[in-house]
């Protein structure tokens, strides 16, 4: 179970009331964007369906004959595979991969023509199986790695073998790319009309590649599900997500212009990715919204911890905090003591890195940082589903405090829109 500590410098329960409303629009969808509150149910209904039962099955089968699984996609048909992915599996997964666990690779991230040859040169010889995520089945950056993925696949395997490894997650009926697919004969997962990219982790678009990494997906479903409960709460003293969304709007408020997400684990920076692009689409627009951010701790410290320590006081922090101590490391006997680190003989460094959360967090709120604390009990697929299910629902909640519709993201679609008119000038 997730769990939220406010900065308690900061009273939020003057938002009480505000926060039990926009948290009863969420639930009895009578609020903008409504249609796409999907999401809310997954933990539950999505668990019980035939596809879910296929993903298990395809993953299996995917982890017993590639050697390399290349997942295609960018923004919320990327970032929550990714996130669950670093988080649960080994820190050197590629290296280690081998005979019963593909590497796993990501593609159409971005446009970088350099990142995808040489991704080609890493599959050269490799038994390679492919993931094209992408719902409306027209974003500029997975459809040029598709097409150049594809080419070189189709190089290498027949049309046949191609249906076994090319696998689409897109809509359910129609689009570019479920038209191809369904032409080719490749395989289809849908991703639900109801659900919004970034809102789409517990769907196919991070199930599946989550599982052939290894990833436990029941269990990712059961920490979402156990996180409903808490919620689907209407009462705020009871409610930890409610908590967290009126900490940040009345941090907002008070003229607070930057959420910072620190985490003290490298397994979590793409959490933090996938963090940002939450609550930057749902809550940036019509000129609102916290920007969120991140920062690595303690790497940062020594980079931009200056600027959090004495900058401009325009932002707060939430730090997104693992209570079970890292222990597989200790501090080893030396004949250097000059290193001055004696006394920490036999300290797990995972206590170490436990009381630099400590001692920044109270450095940056005597800094003048507000600082929250989000609170997952260990990095597992249970923690992480419970972690996913509570910035969706608390991301919810807040963007209704702030006036704003949270699924949609025209911002987005303006730059699409522009890209494909450049693209056609410049072909014509
Ligand atoms: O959250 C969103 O809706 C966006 O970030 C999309 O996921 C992203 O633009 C990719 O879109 P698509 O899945 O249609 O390729």
């Amino acid at each position: 179970m997730i769990t939220f500590e406010n900065d308690a410098r900061y009273d939020i329960t003057s938002l009480a009331r505000e926060a039990e409303d926009a948290a009863r629009t969420v639930r009895e969808g009578t609020g903008p964007g409504s249609a796409m509150r999907g999401w809310r149910d997954l933990p539950v209904t999505y668990k019980k369906s035939d596809e879910y039962v296929r993903i298990g099955a395809i993953a299996e089968e995917i982890r017993a004959k590639a050697d390399a699984f290349v997942v295609i996609g960018i923004g919320g048909s990327y970032l929550g595979a990714r996130a669950a992915i670093t988080a649960l599996t080994h820190s050197y997964h590629n290296e280690r991969a081998g005979a019963d666990v593909p590497a796993i690779y990501f593609a159409g991230k971005n446009i970088s023509a350099t990142e995808l040859a040489e991704l080609m040169d890493v599959l050269e010889g490799k038994s390679v199986y492919i993931n094209v995520i992408s719902k409306s089945g027209t974003t500029l950056e997975p459809a040029l790695a598709f097409r150049v993925l594809h080419a070189w696949l189709s190089k290498r395997y027949s049309a046949e073998e191609m249906k076994e490894r090319v696998i689409a997650t897109t809509d359910a009926r129609s689009g570019a790319l479920h038209d191809y697919a369904r032409d080719k004969g490749y395989r289809l997962f849908v991703v639900p009309d109801d659900v919004g990219g970034r809102y789409s982790v517990l769907t196919p678009v991070g199930l599946l590649p989550i599982a052939v990494a290894g990833g436990d997906i029941d269990a990712m479903m059961d920490g979402a599900a156990t996180q409903r409960s808490m919620c689907e709460g209407d009462r705020f003293v009871q409610n930890e997500c409610m908590q967290y969304a009126a900490a940040r709007t009345l941090l907002y408020r008070t003229g607070i212009k930057v959420d910072v997400l620190a985490t003290y684990e490298p397994k979590l920076a793409y959490v933090a990715e996938w963090w940002k692009q939450l609550f930057g689409e749902s809550e940036g627009k019509e000129h609102k919204g916290l920007l969120p951010t991140s920062m690595m701790f303690t790497t940062d410290l020594h980079s931009l911890g200056q600027y959090m320590q004495q900058g401009a006081r325009i932002m707060c922090e939430t730090v997104l905090s693992v209570a079970a101590q890292d222990n597989a490391v200790v501090v080893p006997q030396s004949d250097n003591a000059l290193d001055g680190l004696d006394a920490q003989y036999g300290m797990a460094m995972g206590a170490i890195n436990k009381i630099a959360e400590n001692a920044t967090i109270a450095a940056h709120r005597e800094g003048g940082v507000p600082v929250m604390r989000v609170k997952m009990k260990k990095i597992d697929a249970y923690n992480l589903g419970a972690a996913f299910y509570f910035f969706e629902y608390a991301c919810a909640i807040s963007g209704y405090m702030l006036g704003v519709n949270p699924f949609d993201q025209p911002g987005v679609d303006v730059y699409k829109k522009k890209m494909y008119e450049l693209l056609a000038e410049s072909a014509a």
